[in-house]
């Protein structure tokens, strides 16, 4: 392969667009990947569109994470005709990403294909579903049990909501989907939500408490609606603040935190080697999904642009897979 297909940016505040690239504008790195699928995150909408800030080199091929084939390898952990993914460290905002035929990256930032999943199952995941890995992980950590009580995921029928409940529910969770979409309520049912909410139905509200109803919540909206899910979380509570769709800011109150004991937890993904290892296993086993064929959205590379209007509009439901190997 000579040239080769990718989406990039190439100013900030400027749309990206498909171009045709060449080996010599490879990246740095000492592991040529030809890449299989990657994941459409709401980050790389955000940069695609060109949201000044995110990109951080120009030109730059977005996508957070990948999964591939080793073309050639400098290093020797990886030889041609491996099966790896990679994801983070910087791929779509300081490193060329997934959304070229063709990459390359060193070689600490590249994990072997985990036993259990395919090249197409560990693209869906993805960043999304390792940021839903850790966040069970650590609510786990905390104490969280499918008995301890209802468990809420906003921003439902995205990526990291659509892994979020086919997860939690495999695991015997009982799960409140919070969506924007009444239109998805079918499908969010599907992935195993016991229960679905409209947001619209929802009233955020203004007191200092609300009637305790959550055991935990995955949140991948952020804004006020992480203050309401703090203000509507039952005793020890924990809120797992995963995105900010929905915007940065929120304000508050401690009283969740003084009164009911209810526990804000970060979620970030830029874990130590072995911890991304430990959880990549899991997902490939015990945390699988059940229902890739039910959340995840293949498209051709041609197609992204539409796929990261939609994420920007937030009527994208699921998760957008490119297939490199399409068209
Ligand atoms: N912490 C980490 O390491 C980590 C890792 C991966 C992703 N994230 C973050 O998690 C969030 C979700 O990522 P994603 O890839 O799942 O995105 P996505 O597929 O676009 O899903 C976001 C969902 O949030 C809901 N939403 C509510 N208000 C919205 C608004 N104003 N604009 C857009 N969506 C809105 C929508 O679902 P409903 O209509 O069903 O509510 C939407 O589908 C992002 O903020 C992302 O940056 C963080």
């Amino acid at each position: 392969m000579e040239g080769f297909r990718a989406y990039r940016v190439r100013e900030a505040g400027k749309l990206g667009g498909l171009e045709r690239a060449s080996r010599a504008e490879l990246d740095h790195g000492n592991v040529v990947v030809r890449t299989a699928y990657a994941g459409v995150n709401y980050k790389d909408a955000l940069t695609a569109s060109g949201r000044p800030g995110m990109a951080r080199k120009f030109p730059l091929v977005c996508g957070t994470d990948l999964s591939g084939v080793v073309e050639s390898s400098e290093d020797p952990r990886f030889g041609p005709g491996d099966e790896v993914l990679i994801h983070s460290f910087g791929l779509g905002a300081e490193h060329d990403g997934g959304f070229a035929e063709l990459g390359r990256f060193p070689a600490q930032w590249i994990f072997p294909l985990p036993g259990g999943l395919s090249l197409v199952e560990a693209a869906a995941l993805g960043v999304a579903g390792h940021s839903v890995g850790v966040a069970l992980e650590l609510l786990e950590k905390n104490g969280l049990r499918p008995e301890s009580g209802k468990v809420l995921v906003n921003g439902a029928s995205g990526g990291v909501g659509s892994i979020a409940i086919d997860v939690l529910s495999k695991l015997g969770y009982h799960v409140v989907a919070l969506t924007g979409k009444a239109e998805r309520a079918g499908y969010l049912r599907d992935l195993g939500a016991a229960e679905v909410l409209e947001r619209s139905s929802v009233s955020l509200g203004g007191r200092p408490l609300e009637e305790q109803l959550w055991a935990a919540a995955f949140d991948s909206v952020g804004s006020g609606q992480l203050e309401w899910l703090l203000r509507s979380a039952r005793r020890d509570g924990l809120i797992a603040s995963i995105g900010n769709a929905g915007g940065n800011e929120f304000a508050g109150n401690v009283l969740p935190f003084i009164l009911r004991g209810v526990r804000l937890i970060g979620v970030n993904v830029n874990n130590p080697r072995a911890t991304k290892l430990r959880v990549w296993q899991r997902l490939a086993s015990d945390w699988k999904p059940r229902h890739f064929e039910r959340f995840v959205r293949r498209i051709r590379l041609d197609e992204l642009p539409r796929a990261i209007d939609a994420l920007m509009a937030g009527t994208a439901w699921g998760r957008h897979v490119v297939d490199l190997g399409k068209g």
